[in-house]
């Protein structure tokens, strides 16, 4: 669906794919791993959710659980710069394990989440 919505142009699957291997990478993260449970399935479900709506696709996580008040649900993690780079760089990982997405699909889906990254940070460097 190349005129679609980058949900349609990624596809369920795919998306799926990428957000299991993503909290693959955060689990075995040293910096990342400390702040998230420790049984990641049901953020990998709201996280899947949530970037299905995000994307264009159906607002699943706005039904399921309501509005995501996204950087208010972050505050209670001390999210630094250098957690938001983690983040991304495992999101980059991730997508490029996942050749079903389309390079054209992966840069837009970094860019994309690279600028709502920046707004969770909450912390300063210590
Ligand atoms: C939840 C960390 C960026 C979307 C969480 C949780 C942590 C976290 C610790 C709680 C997990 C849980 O209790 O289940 C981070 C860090 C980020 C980041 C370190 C680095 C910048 C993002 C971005 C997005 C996002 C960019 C969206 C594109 C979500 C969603 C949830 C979540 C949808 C689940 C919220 C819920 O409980 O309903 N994140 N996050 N996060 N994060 Fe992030």
């Amino acid at each position: 669906h190349p005129g679609g919505s980058l949900y349609e142009r990624i596809g369920p699957q795919a998306l799926s794919a990428l957000v299991t291997r993503f909290y693959g990478h955060v689990a075995a993260h040293p910096d990342l791993a400390p702040i998230f449970p420790a049984d990641l399935t049901e953020t990998a479900e709201k996280q899947l959710a949530f970037l299905t709506g995000f994307l264009g696709g159906p607002p699943l996580y706005h039904e399921r659980y309501g509005h995501p008040r996204l950087r208010a649900r972050h505050l209670p993690f001390a999210i630094t710069p250098a957690r938001a780079r983690a983040w991304l760089a495992c999101m980059n990982t991730a997508l490029r394990e996942t050749p079903d997405i389309g390079e054209a699909e992966a840069h837009e889906l970094y860019a994309a989440l690279s600028r709502v990254a920046v707004h969770m940070v909450n912390t300063p460097e210590p």
